[in-house]
């Protein structure tokens, strides 16, 4: 290591993304199945208000915790649905600015974090820079939130419980009574519980749940990014108990400053646009790749978001994401995600076009 590099960057390894997007770069007109982001663009509503806030001036900085509008809408919302009596919530960059801060404000060196394996590849690399120690939670062949595995692998040291429903990168939902134990493990042992709800827009088959209905301390990320397709505009959002969020504000202060106020006008307004279409799109592009494969592969059918995690037919998950790759085909190896080197992700977020060609080479790759 080149002696100016601090040892915290040790922890985890961004290779293995690296090379897949590396060998993409290659391919002429590649069949990709591996981004995790919306394939529309941000709705016309948003981008005038983003663009009306640039032009009427507010460019400057907004106060730490987001702009008051935006503040209060979302604090509207969330008092409807958690009628707690101490939740506040502040405007992150992006649901991975809000992972980090509370990964900052909570984990002490030693502090153990119990999450699924497979897992979204950010929740190591931000707890292990605090020095965190990750407790793997198998989840495989169904990817289900087990209570009863959750509950078996706390410890003294156990310091939070993080949950992703629905979760990248299987698409996997938790059901009400998995996340209800959950929450009363985490309430039973003091232990944080934090829920990224990222995908909670993207949800397929019944009402999205969280947490938080189940315990009053649960600590909820959330954002626009993949719901209005504004990956690249940086709001995210955070609420749980005020004494959290004051610390979490306080480290954003001294390090994002703030999400990008235009962005957050943008955000505003997305709060009024309806996005039942993409829904019932996203729902209807899940059942053409899910029934396109169900017969060649093992698949754990996802009830949200926008992947489907299959098992390799046969050798590594990586030896059959190069031969994919071979036949310009772009799939993420299940490595990445995971201790275990046996599947791959799909993303399903394309045009119709491009999951029935990335089907017909599944299809084959299987035979
Ligand atoms: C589970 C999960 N959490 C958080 C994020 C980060 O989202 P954002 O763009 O809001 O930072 C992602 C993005 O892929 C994700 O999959």
């Amino acid at each position: 290591m080149h002696p100016w590099i601090a040892d915290r960057t040790a922890a985890f390894d961004a290779s293995g993304i690296r090379k897949v997007f590396d060998l993409a770069a290659k391919l002429k007109d590649p069949i990709n199945l591996s981004i995790g982001q919306p394939d529309f663009d941000v709705p016309d509503q948003i981008k005038e208000a983003a663009i009306d806030a640039i032009e009427s001036g507010r460019n400057a900085y907004s106060p730490t915790q987001g702009i008051g509008p935006l503040r209060e809408a979302l604090k509207a919302d969330i008092a409807k649905q958690y009628p707690h009596e101490d939740r506040d919530v502040f405007i992150s960059s992006g649901t991975s600015g809000g992972l980090m801060l509370a990964m900052l404000s909570m984990i002490n060196p030693g502090d153990e974090v119990i999450y699924l394996d497979p897992f979204f590849v950010m929740y190591p690399a931000l707890l292990e820079m605090c020095g965190g120690v990750s407790v793997r939670v198998d989840s495989y062949p169904d990817f289900r939130l087990d209570p009863a595995k959750i509950e078996a692998a706390i410890t003294p040291k156990t310091k939070m419980i993080l949950v992703n429903s629905p979760a990248n990168p299987t698409g996997v939902t938790a059901s009400p009574a998995e996340l209800k134990a959950v929450a009363e493990i985490a309430a039973k042992y003091n232990i944080a519980l934090v829920s990224d709800e990222i995908y909670s827009r993207f949800f397929y088959d019944g009402e999205f749940d969280s947490p938080a209905k189940y315990n009053d301390k649960t600590i909820v990320i959330d954002g626009f990014s993949k719901s209005h397709a504004m990956t690249g505009w940086r709001v995210g959002y955070v609420h749980g108990p005020s004494e959290v969020i004051n610390t979490m504000l306080k480290l954003q202060q001294y390090s994002f400053v703030c999400s990008p106020q235009p962005a957050q006008w943008g955000a505003l307004r997305a709060m009024e646009v309806n996005l039942d279409g993409y829904i019932e799109d996203y729902s209807r592009k899940r059942d053409l790749i899910c029934d396109g494969l169900s017969d060649l592969y093992e698949i754990a059918k996802p009830g949200g978001a926008f992947y489907v995690f299959p098992k390799a037919p046969s050798g590594s998950g990586t030896e059959f994401v190069e031969r994919a790759i071979e036949k310009g085909l772009l799939i993420i190896p299940g490595k990445i995600f995971s201790k275990q080197d046996t599947h791959f992700r799909i993303s399903f977020a394309a045009s119709d076009e491009t999951l029935n060609r990335g089907i017909e080479v599944l299809r084959e790759l299987a035979k």
